[in-house]
């Protein structure tokens, strides 16, 4: 039984030297004679590209380890194949071992690559999350239920490969993709790969909250789904703050928003209790929760707007990183706020020229109804300094601006705070999820408090200019704290296919940049008293 291999390699070569089948990249056919799912492990060993395109390439410590097992036919049969693998690509093996039916060989580029400092991240991660993962799927679609993953030299990041890859929302077909359970092959560095695979459930956990369609995750239902996550946690409390508790807040910004659906708004309040003393001054995470954004009177077009059941990414993700913190025990203490309502018009909604007023007393013209993340995150950022936090970090999608400045590459972040500035940027190097500085010009301010009915208005005066850093210069105006960072997340709201390890849909970035983050900050004592 021998599938030949793609490459012109002629066959009467290949079946001389081995009786074994080879099928390279392509996600073919099953095999022939290895039935789909007859239990055994699929295996995924790495491989380098050689320095030099001529020079042979050379296997990872478990890749060579499992050659030798194999009495050298696996460099055999992949020399046979043709060129040494290039970087994301990939070749299958069938029946070199009773114990992996299925072994496939991961390109995972130069040995040596560490930090690119033109492309911010560090690139041996990057490479090793996205071979992984293209090797993860190819386990999956021969419908092996067990896979085996090489950690390449970073557990770590094989770990985020392996469980980003493999995640899909699947909730609400009938006909599911087979569940495939990634391990580590070997015995050598288990607590990086738990940890990468802690990582990755953290971020699968936003983007199941933001693919879920908006008749699913209500406000309601997204707080019991994040109380049900944290309900292990004994160091975990968690507040569902119903509207007459807003309304006790004199939250008027959210709360205007919030009216104009029939869907009861929700203020998500969670706080994880990790430092050495509960009284810890807490990093503070505010994440904008519109779980459907339809722009309400300033009706959005209706092309595209299902995306808009995603507009909770900012809350999906800063919750997803507190259930992440607390799977990891970090030792600091986060709480979460996350303003939860929908955005739809009505008889009750905001209308073009209200003015509502926010906690801090700060009058706000309505002039679109369609800038409404900013209303909630105003009141939730004015709350936010009530427990004295080390620093205020929100994320929100919040300007399409955004995304059309940086697109998906990059989370733009507006702060006030070269220290927390330095974490999240350092972080960001290391998850390869990453962030990119944005101005917090008082040329911005100018062009929000220019308002003809009140403090200020919800929209920069010169319209689509500068889109997104009016809105965070209009966020400013809530905060007082010395240390503050606006994430703002629209353009990395979702993935089409230009972060590898991830299939098309939403993202739940920056969740692992933000776990990351929270985990250096617990490593400083700046400001924790
Ligand atoms: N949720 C949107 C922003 C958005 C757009 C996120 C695309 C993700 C993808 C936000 O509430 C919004 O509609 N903003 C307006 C602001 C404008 C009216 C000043 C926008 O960006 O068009
Ligand atoms: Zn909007
Ligand atoms: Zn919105």
């Amino acid at each position: 039984m021998l599938l030949p291999c793609v490459r012109r390699v002629p066959a009467r070569r290949l079946r001389r030297a081995l009786p074994l089948a080879c099928s390279c990249s392509a996600q073919g056919p099953s095999p022939r004679g290895y039935s789909r799912g007859a239990g055994g492990k699929g295996l995924i060993l790495g491989i380098y590209s050689s320095e030099k395109d001529e020079g042979a390439a050379q296997f990872t410590s478990a890749g060579d380890a499992f050659d030798r097992l194999v009495s050298g036919k696996l460099r055999e049969l992949l020399s046979l194949c043709g060129p040494p693998l290039k970087k994301g690509k990939t070749r299958i093996f069938h029946g070199l071992h009773q114990d992996f039916p299925s072994v496939v060989v991961v390109g995972l580029g130069k040995k040596n690559a560490g930090v690119n400092d033109q492309e911010n991240w560090n690139e041996g991660k990057e490479n090793i999350r996205a071979a992984v993962a293209v090797g993860c799927r190819q386990i999956q679609d021969l419908e092996i239920p067990c896979v085996e993953v090489d950690p390449c030299g970073d557990a770590q990041a094989a770990a985020e490969g392996a469980v980003l890859g493999l995640h899909e929302y699947n909730e609400l077909k009938q006909k599911k993709k087979p569940v495939v359970t990634p391990q580590l092959h070997g015995s050598a560095e288990s607590e990086a790969w738990q940890k990468g695979v802690t990582y990755a459930e953290g971020q699968n956990l936003a983007r199941y909250l933001m693919e879920a369609p908006a008749n699913y995750i209500t406000p309601i239902k997204f707080a019991e789904h994040i109380e049900q996550k944290l309900r292990s946690f004994s160091n975990v409390k968690v507040h569902i703050r119903p509207e007459s508790w807003i309304a006790t807040q004199e939250m008027g910004a959210f709360l205007s928003v919030a009216k104009g659906s029939a869907e009861p708004p929700i203020f998500l309040e969670s706080h994880y209790l990790g430092g050495a003393n509960t009284n810890d001054s807490p990093l503070v995470f505010v994440g904008k929760g519109v779980t459907f954004d339809s722009g309400g009177i300033s009706l959005k077009p209706s092309s595209g707007m299902d995306a808009m059941r995603a507009d909770m990414g900012g809350a999906a993700t800063v919750c997803s990183a507190i259930v992440t913190a607390a799977a990891l025990n970090l030792p600091l203490n986060i709480i979460g706020l996350a303003p939860l309502c929908e955005n739809m018009p009505s008889g009750k909604a905001n209308k073009p020229g209200d003015v509502v007023r926010a906690k801090n007393g700060k009058t706000i013209q309505v002039d679109n109804t369609d800038a409404e993340g900013r209303l909630l995150l105003a009141d939730a950022l004015c709350y936010a300094h009530n427990f004295k936090p080390r620093a205020i970090v929100n994320a929100a999608t919040l300007t399409g601006a955004m995304d059309v400045a940086l697109g998906s590459a990059a989370t733009g972040v507006f702060t006030n705070s070269s220290w927390l500035w330095t974490h999240l940027y350092e972080a960001s190097v290391l998850t390869g999820d990453r962030v990119w500085r944005m101005p917090l010009f008082e040329h911005y301010t100018k062009q929000v408090t220019d308002c003809p009915l009140a403090d200020l208005s919800n929209i920069g005066k010169y319209s689509r200019a500068g889109g997104a850093c009016t809105a965070a210069a209009f966020l400013k105006e809530f905060v007082t704290a010395s240390h503050w960072a606006h994430l703002d997340i629209a353009g990395v709201m979702s993935n089409k296919d230009e972060v590898p390890y991830l299939r098309k849909g939403m993202a739940g970035r920056p969740t692992r940049t933000l776990v990351e983050f929270a985990a250096r900050l617990s490593q400083d004592s700046h400001n924790t008293k």
